[in-house]
């Protein structure tokens, strides 16, 4: 299990806010040569070619006004309930907001007028229910929207609105039962999608129609107990998929039809007794090799012959399979406690 989580917080291109805050940081301090000494109530300012970026953290006085060239503001770790009405204004170069670790509620609808430019926009850790529909209505080049561990318990398409070029969605952590169908209908250029860490008991089929190239789906730490055979049609550039620490009992025929990518497939830690036959064979097509590894662990497999097919896929894939020693046969009788890559090497 560690080694997938390691997996999530190290790949390549994956936006770790907290990663980039530190690399920022780290930034700041090589640019100011020996260390940072400094009053404690002003925030770090650096200049570069791009423009200013600005770093505030408690228990410095947040700037009354932004230098009109800020193109990255941090303002983290203060506990704000509310922001200062007007932080925003005259920054309109402004492409990076981070501002988690506070503990907002709730955000203005013209909050984000001032900043069309705005990229990435990070609310990591606040106390967000939710967002004022028309927020990102000047937001058309936003790529990053994290609302991660907030509390979130219902999301509604139209909070969304004017968002047009959105490639990376976290929604993690929050406390979200379901979707609402045609909540990622127009996010076409979506490649990363993190819904882990919520309360999610079904998916609509048509969840990811819209979404054209996904790359990276977590659905992680849900209630899901059935992988419909639609959700994942639409995406064949899939390649890290996470579904574990669900109550999955059954994925249906079909369900990995179309993936064409496959990279990474993490199923432990679910109900799963038994599979459907040829639900793998997409996956074991030559040349897909399932190049970072997959995971069935801790599920209670029952190890008769409805499970041929993935043995013969274990055997040739065993080199990417991950928790080899806590994949185990919950039964029948006879075979229960034995590994199912030891099933499937005697078969
Ligand atoms: C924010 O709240 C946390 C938890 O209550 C506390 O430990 C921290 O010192 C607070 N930070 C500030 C800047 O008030
Ligand atoms: C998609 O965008 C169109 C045009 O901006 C809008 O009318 C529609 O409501 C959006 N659909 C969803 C589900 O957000
Ligand atoms: C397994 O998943 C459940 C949620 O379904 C979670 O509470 C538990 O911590 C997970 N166990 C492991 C070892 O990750
Ligand atoms: C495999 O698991 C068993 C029991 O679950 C444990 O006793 C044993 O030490 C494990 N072996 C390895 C190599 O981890």
């Amino acid at each position: 299990m560690s080694s997938w989580s390691r997996q999530r917080h190290q790949s390549p291109g994956f936006f770790d806010p907290h990663l980039s805050r530190m690399l920022f940081l780290l930034l700041l301090s090589v640019a100011s040569g020996q260390g940072v000494t400094q009053n404690p109530k002003d925030c770090l300012v650096f200049q570069s070619e791009r423009g200013s970026s600005i770093s505030c953290h408690s228990p410095a006085e947040l700037p009354s006004y932004l230098p009109a060239d800020t193109v990255h503001l941090v303002v983290e770790f203060f506990n704000l309930t509310q922001l200062p009405a007007n932080l925003l204004q005259g920054a309109s170069k402004l492409q990076e907001l981070h501002l988690s670790s506070n503990r907002l509620e709730s955000l203005s609808a013209e909050f984000l007028l001032p900043v069309p430019l705005l990229r990435v926009l990070d609310l990591t850790r606040n106390a967000l229910t939710r967002l004022p529909p028309g927020l990102f209505q000047a937001s058309a080049a936003l790529d990053t929207l994290v609302l991660k561990e907030n509390q979130l318990e219902d999301i509604e398409a139209s909070w969304l609105h004017g968002l047009k070029t959105l490639g990376h969605l976290d929604l993690s952590g929050n406390r979200l039962r379901k979707l609402p169908a045609g909540l990622l209908a127009n996010f076409t250029l979506l490649h990363t999608l993190d819904l882990g860490d919520n309360q999610l008991e079904i998916l609509q089929p048509d969840l990811l129609r819209g979404p054209l190239r996904l790359e990276r789906l977590h659905l992680e730490g849900n209630r899901l107990k059935v992988l419909g055979k639609e959700l994942l049609e639409p995406q064949p550039d899939l390649r890290y998929l996470f579904l574990n620490n669900n109550k999955l009992a059954k994925v249906e025929a079909g369900t990995f039809q179309g993936l064409r990518q496959l990279d990474m497939l993490d199923l432990s830690n679910n109900s799963l007794a038994s599979v459907p036959k040829g639900l793998w064979a997409p996956l074991a097509q030559p040349g897909r090799d399932m190049q970072d590894g997959f995971d069935i662990s801790n599920n209670p497999w029952i190890c008769d012959q409805n499970l041929n097919d993935l043995y013969c896929w274990l055997k040739a894939k065993k080199d990417k399979m991950f928790s080899q020693n806590d994949t185990r046969c919950a039964g029948p009788k006879d075979m229960k406690g034995q590994t199912l890559l030891a099933v499937a090497e005697s078969q």
